[in-house]
């Protein structure tokens, strides 16, 4: 240590003009190191999952564990309420009723409130409500205009129903269709 200024005063108070020591330096120039490896990893090559997608991957990984074990077993109601109690499912769920062309969202409006199909959000149901019941409806269809979506495979109709459970159903979306069928007990 040496014991030299920097040369200037404030209020009387002078500032040694000390090296910085080594392990300090060493530290800031690793971390320079580590801070371009990091950047080219995530965000350059995109080779690493950042916390949000780790997180999502991770989910997914364990719904498809769930999938796979439910897959062996019938479907009842409540492995469908299991399912809608699964964030990943719901998740793929969600991508189904929304997605483009004619799926969910085009006769039952994105937030499921109806349009030329009923209403989803309100406690009426004309074929019911139960998770079966809507299970049902989606996987064989119902003879005034809704499609039968056996082709995609009961798995498919499993996380559109757990969409329906989680994030539809008793929504009460206002100025939604009028309430057809009937009411829940
Ligand atoms: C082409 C338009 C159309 C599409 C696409 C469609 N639906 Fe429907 N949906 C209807 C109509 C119309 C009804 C009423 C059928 C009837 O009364 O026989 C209905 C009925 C239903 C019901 C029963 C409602 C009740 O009151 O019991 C549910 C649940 C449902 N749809 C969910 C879905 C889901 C989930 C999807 C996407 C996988 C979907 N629908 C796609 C038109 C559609």
């Amino acid at each position: 240590m040496s014991l030299a200024t920097r040369g200037h005063t404030f209020d009387g108070i002078e500032e040694f003009d000390n090296r910085l020591p080594n392990w300090w330096l060493w530290s800031f120039y690793l971390a320079c190191i580590f801070s371009v490896g990091y950047w080219i990893h995530f965000h350059t090559l995109g080779t690493g999952h950042l916390p949000q997608a780790a997180f999502l991957a991770e989910q997914q990984e364990i719904a498809a564990r769930l999938e796979a074990e439910l897959a062996k077993n019938p479907v009842t109601d409540e492995s469908l309420l299991k399912l809608s109690k699964e964030g990943g499912v719901v998740a793929e769920g969600e991508k189904a009723f929304m997605a483009e062309g004619v799926s969910c969202k085009f006769c039952h409006k994105p937030d499921g409130s109806g349009l030329t199909g009923p209403n989803l959000t309100d406690k009426f149901w004309v074929y019911g409500g139960k998770p079966l019941d809507i299970y049902t409806t989606i996987m064989e269809g119902r003879p005034n205009g809704m499609p039968p979506w056996k082709q995609n495979g009961s798995m498919w109709a499993q996380r559109v129903t757990a969409y329906v459970l989680a994030k539809v159903k008793h929504t009460n979306v206002a100025g939604g269709l009028p309430p057809q069928g009937k009411e829940e007990q």
